[in-house]
């Protein structure tokens, strides 16, 4: 039986297409049923398209929060969709939307969470001067960037990376990182339960991944 993910994006969508990329793999139960865009633009919604799966923009613009998020609750549910990925989404989740699919929404983060939360978190880190950063998947809650800490990935700054450099390599680990989430999802082996993010580990598995 197959898993139905509805993708949720504003933009490019890189990590859209390592997700489409994995839920394409015979061994992977994901099936990705439903690409929605806040902004029509999106080269996601493209991608989406191309791998020929329904794509949606609704926009947001000049619509309450609470209203936005139950028309699309209401889309999802309409779509019989199990888990929701939040992949580059830039909006703040209302409560709406999260109890229709309690314990089932989660997104990535460009940075080590509870560090650099909110937007531009590469040049935060960047700025900064921390010599290792990388990225987060979490549960998502109302607050921002603040929920269940499922899987981390670390990235090295090296000496002589320019903040695009930093940036691309913390944009290769989470192609490695949300796609690993998906497929626990997936496989019925993630939950959130009491707050805390669990996964049932098989051997060799690790929720902390190093960049090489
Ligand atoms: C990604 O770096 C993602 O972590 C970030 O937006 C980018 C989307 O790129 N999300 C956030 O900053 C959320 N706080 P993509 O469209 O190429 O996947």
């Amino acid at each position: 039986m197959t898993v139905r993910v509805a993708v949720l994006i504003s933009g490019s969508g890189t990590n859209l297409q390592a997700l489409i990329d994995t839920a394409a793999s015979s061994d992977c139960p994901a099936e990705i049923v439903l690409v929605l865009s806040n902004k029509e633009g999106a080269y996601g919604l493209s991608r989406a398209r191309t791998a020929g799966i329904d794509a949606v923009w609704h926009d947001h613009r000049g619509k309450p929060r609470a209203t936005y998020d139950q028309e699309v609750a209401d889309i999802l549910r309409r779509n019989r969709v199990d888990w929701v990925f939040l992949a580059g989404f830039m909006r703040l989740l209302s409560p709406v939307l999260l109890e229709a699919f309690p314990g089932r929404v989660v997104n990535i983060h460009p940075a080590l969470l509870p560090s650099f939360p909110g937007l531009q978190a590469q040049k935060q880190a960047f700025d900064a001067g921390v010599r290792v950063s990388g990225a987060t998947v979490h549960f998502v809650d109302a607050g921002m960037d603040t929920g269940a800490i499922i899987a981390q990935g670390t990235v090295c700054r090296q000496d002589d990376d320019t903040l695009d450099d930093f940036s691309a390599r913390i944009l290769a680990m989470e192609h490695r990182l949300f796609p690993m989430v998906m497929r626990w999802a997936a496989e019925g082996r993630l939950a959130l339960r009491g707050g805390e993010a669990v996964v049932s580990l098989a051997t060799g598995e690790s929720r902390s991944l190093l960049d090489s």
